[in-house]
């Protein structure tokens, strides 16, 4: 009888810190729903960990993405600039809002949006845009932000991967009028489901809040000026958050330790690309992830994973190849291209350099 080879999962979670402790401790204190002592500190320790001044719990990062454009009026008739190429939620929060997502491409060394193409695609409908940084690797901001200035756009951070992510050696969730993080469970950091918001303008936190609590006035109770929404998140999944963002200084060392081992011994296989940082930006590598030559190779590089327990994720379908909006007419190009030719390695502290040489070797089986 032979042993099934271990699995090895693309993600992780450790909560081998204070989690428990923290979790108990909310459990005791009978704050149970979306208000309480560890909602303030995790808003507050994320917003001090990003150097902005205010943050806001909410349920999960699409709910943030969809607070954040109710704050800036969003509306149908409108359109926001989005990448092509990122997970579903960023379009999705967009059309919640009945307004128009007009898809850019992206650049082939980042696999992340520019200023420059999305400079072309701005109209007299143009409202604002949504970055994100790719897996944890920054967009190169400076040039964004001079763009939606000149054009009086706004710019929504799309942080949730980049937790820790640098940019000029600041961190994500500063860069733009409002971040968003997600704490979903394969997050750097995670509290089950959870997102936040970020912003230094006091009326913008001022109408998320609001929105956040079903619209409620805070100084009249059960007075509803507006309709809201419930997107709170729990005094007991908050208390994970503080737990987690303790750790994540540790989580990113391992993180960035493990992406340079695999871009040491993945550099001399002909046909692999690598995701790359640009000049100023430190990625939180929250997926490690590699373009093969065509979807066929990355699909049978795939499949040798999976058949020695190795899981890896395709990386996203661009938007505009989904039904939802594939009618949207967009130009995409090189999203298509590194959208259907990569894949996500596992990527946290339970990858052991055994696992990243193994990997390497049936890689390099398949495609050397
Ligand atoms: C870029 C991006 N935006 C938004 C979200 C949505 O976050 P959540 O799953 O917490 O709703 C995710 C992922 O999970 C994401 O990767």
């Amino acid at each position: 009888m032979f042993d099934e080879p271990r699995f090895l999962p693309v993600a992780d979670t450790d909560l081998s810190g204070r989690e428990r402790e923290y979790l108990l401790q909310a459990f005791d204190s009978g704050w149970l729903s979306g208000s309480g002592p560890f909602v303030e500190r995790f808003e507050r320790g994320v917003a001090d960990y990003c150097g902005v001044r205010h943050g806001l719990a909410c349920a999960n990062g699409t709910v943030a993405l969809h607070l954040a454009l109710l704050a800036f009026g969003v509306g149908p008739g409108d359109e926001v600039i989005v990448p092509s190429l990122t997970y579903i939620a960023t379009a999705n929060a967009v059309t919640y809002c009945g307004a128009t997502p007009v898809f850019a491409d992206c650049d082939p060394g980042t696999w992340n949006v520019s200023a420059d193409a999305m400079r072309a695609l701005i109209t007299e409908r143009t409202k604002g845009i949504i970055v994100v940084h790719l897996y944890g690797n920054p967009v190169d901001m400076d040039p964004v932000t001079a763009l939606a200035r000149q054009h009086g756009l706004f710019v929504v951070e799309d942080a949730a991967e980049a937790h820790g992510t640098l940019y000029k050696g600041r961190r994500a969730g500063i860069f733009g009028d409002v971040a968003t993080f997600s704490f979903y469970g394969n997050k750097l950091m995670t509290t089950g489901e959870g997102g936040m918001v970020l912003t230094d303008n006091d009326d913008l936190m001022a109408k998320m809040r609001l929105l956040r609590g079903q619209g409620m006035d805070p100084a009249r109770r059960y007075w509803f000026p507006m309709v809201g929404y419930n997107y709170r998140l729990t005094n007991l999944q908050c208390a994970l958050g503080v737990a987690q963002l303790e750790r994540l200084p540790e989580f990113l060392v391992n993180r960035r330790r493990l992406a340079a081992r695999y871009a040491a011994v993945l550099a001399d296989i002909p046909g692999i690309s690598l995701q790359t940082e640009q000049g100023e930006g430190i990625s939180s590598w929250w997926m490690f992830s590699i373009r093969l030559s065509d979807q066929a190779t990355r699909d049978r590089v795939m499949a040798a994973l999976a058949e020695v327990n190795i899981e890896t994720r395709p990386l996203f379908w661009p938007l505009h190849m989904l039904p939802p909006y594939e009618l949207a007419g967009a130009n995409c190009p090189v999203s298509e291209a590194v959208g259907l030719s990569g894949l996500n390695l596992p990527t946290g502290g339970h990858v052991t350099d055994g696992d990243v040489d193994q990997i390497r070797s049936i890689i390099k089986q398949v495609i050397g």
